[in-house]
């Protein structure tokens, strides 16, 4: 028996533990804070735990000691987790706080790829309106407006179509920023997303399966961005020609631009791209795995997680291959949305204004324990121990199959189940990439998909 630590408390952070849980039956997951409403064999939650406070999980430690620890909230990275426990003594997987700037801050992020030949669109960053705003005007393109540090709901960048929309961006920016304004603005670019994952050691990496998010709120791609309404997993267009450029365009830059920086970083990265008619270019470089792309990914590995870390945590991941199903998965987001739909003024729910939260859920339960998979992301126990919302997105619903119409199937198929006051979700996620055809890696199960 082992014990590990996982630092997450999302959606992404449940699926992690349940790879680790699913892909060795030795191992138990300590899950910091994690989700208390989740009733999971081997994974517990440990609510004393706070993202923002490493001292918390020290204390834990200090009682409960693990194998290793691994971080996977851009919070806790941030804060500081990866070096604190480090310096501690503790075993962690996570880049620094350091590296993590590369998401927290997007000018550090774009910066990062232009010096280290990471093709990306054309951008600068302004700490003052009328300056972004001249800019804006002088570009003969439409431009994307971005707040460079985080935000809550992932709702900080404005895809623009005409300057003057770039314009009031920049103004609604200044003034909910003030003093304080940085902002970033860029090329927009016009193409599919793809949203790119390695598992890094320091030295070498091992890519995993692609994904597509939808990020826009509304049916149809609709609405504003948020952290993202679903997930596709792998990509629709995935190959082993764009697999390629992936790894000779995005993550070998990536991995020397991190050496060069002497930057200590293992665990997952995401790239954010567009894959454009002049090739793939960087939208934006995360320091963890996507959320909902995780629920959609890693549900289809195969290999032995642990055992992944622990090659990790040696600097051997070039001694490894990953070893994933082939299957087409469908993650959707079910969110808290206004309780009462009929009221003209109400909001339609998160993320575009207050909502409710402490609502029940139903129908968790009884949700079948095969290879669809159930989510937990703001969910908590009330004080009876029964499960409310507490948050924007409440649970993910991954359906899977040889295709795409299989797996979006049955993910709607089993969202059916489920119901809470205000329950709001897309019910278009990968409609536009359904085809009769079986999906392209589906040839045989347990295909090792990637190596290196
Ligand atoms: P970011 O805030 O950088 O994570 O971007 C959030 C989302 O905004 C991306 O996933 C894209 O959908 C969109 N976006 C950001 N930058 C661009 C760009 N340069 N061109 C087109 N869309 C973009
Ligand atoms: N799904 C987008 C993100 O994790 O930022």
């Amino acid at each position: 028996m082992t014990h590990v630590l996982v630092i997450d408390g999302t959606g992404r952070g449940h699926a992690i533990c349940d790879l680790f849980v699913r892909t060795n039956p030795s191992v138990t997951v300590y899950y910091g804070p994690g989700c208390d409403a989740l009733t999971a064999d081997r994974i517990v939650s440990v609510p004393r735990i706070r993202l923002d406070d490493p001292s918390t999980a020290l204390d834990f430690l200090a009682e409960h000691p693990v194998e290793f620890v691994f971080v996977s909230h851009v919070d806790a990275l941030c804060a500081g987790y990866t070096d604190v426990l480090s310096a501690h003594g503790h075993q962690v997987i996570g880049p620094s706080a350091a590296a993590a700037r590369l998401e927290a801050s997007k000018e550090r992020g774009k910066r990062f790829c232009t010096d280290h030949g990471l093709p990306t669109a054309e951008y600068a960053a302004f700490t003052d309106a009328p300056a972004a705003k001249a800019y804006v005007r002088q570009r003969p393109y439409a431009c994307v407006v971005k707040t460079d540090g985080l935000t809550p709901d992932g709702d900080g960048s404005v895809v623009c179509d005409t300057a003057a929309e770039a314009e009031t961006a920049v103004d609604a920016f200044a003034s909910a920023q003030g003093a304080d304004l940085q902002l970033v603005v860029e090329e927009r670019l016009y193409g599919r997303e793809i949203s790119v994952f390695a598992l890094l050691d320091g030295a070498d990496y091992l890519l995993f399966p692609t994904a597509l998010d939808f990020k826009r709120t509304l049916e149809g791609d609709a609405g504003k961005n948020c952290d993202g309404m679903g997930s596709l997993a792998p990509h629709p267009q995935s190959s082993p020609a764009l697999l390629e450029q992936i790894r000779r365009d995005l993550v070998e830059p990536f991995l020397r631009g991190i050496a060069a920086e002497g930057l200590s970083y293992t665990g997952f990265v995401y790239i954010g791209a567009m894959i454009t008619d002049s090739g793939l270019k960087v939208i934006e470089i995360n320091t963890r795995f996507g959320d909902s792309e995780a629920e959609a990914v890693l549900p289809g590995v195969h290999n032995d997680f642990t055992e992944l870390c622990r090659a990790v945590l040696r600097r051997e991941l070039d001694r490894s291959l990953l070893v994933t199903d082939g299957l087409a998965r469908c993650s959707v987001a079910l969110t808290q949305g206004c309780l009462d739909p009929a009221d003209p003024t109400a909001t339609p729910g998160w993320p575009f204004g207050a909502f409710a939260t402490g609502q029940p859920v139903l129908g968790l339960a009884q949700f079948p324990r095969d290879a669809t998979r159930l989510f937990y992301a703001n969910l908590r126990a009330d004080s009876d121990g029964r499960p409310v919302t507490s948050g924007g997105r409440v649970l993910h619903v991954v359906g899977v199959g040889r295709t795409i119409t299989e797996a979006r199937a049955q993910a709607y198929r089993r969202i059916g189940g489920i119901s809470f006051p205000g329950m709001r979700h897309r019910t278009d996620i990968g409609a536009a990439f359904e085809a009769g055809s079986p999906f392209p890696t589906s040839a045989a199960p347990a295909v090792a998909e990637t190596r290196r």
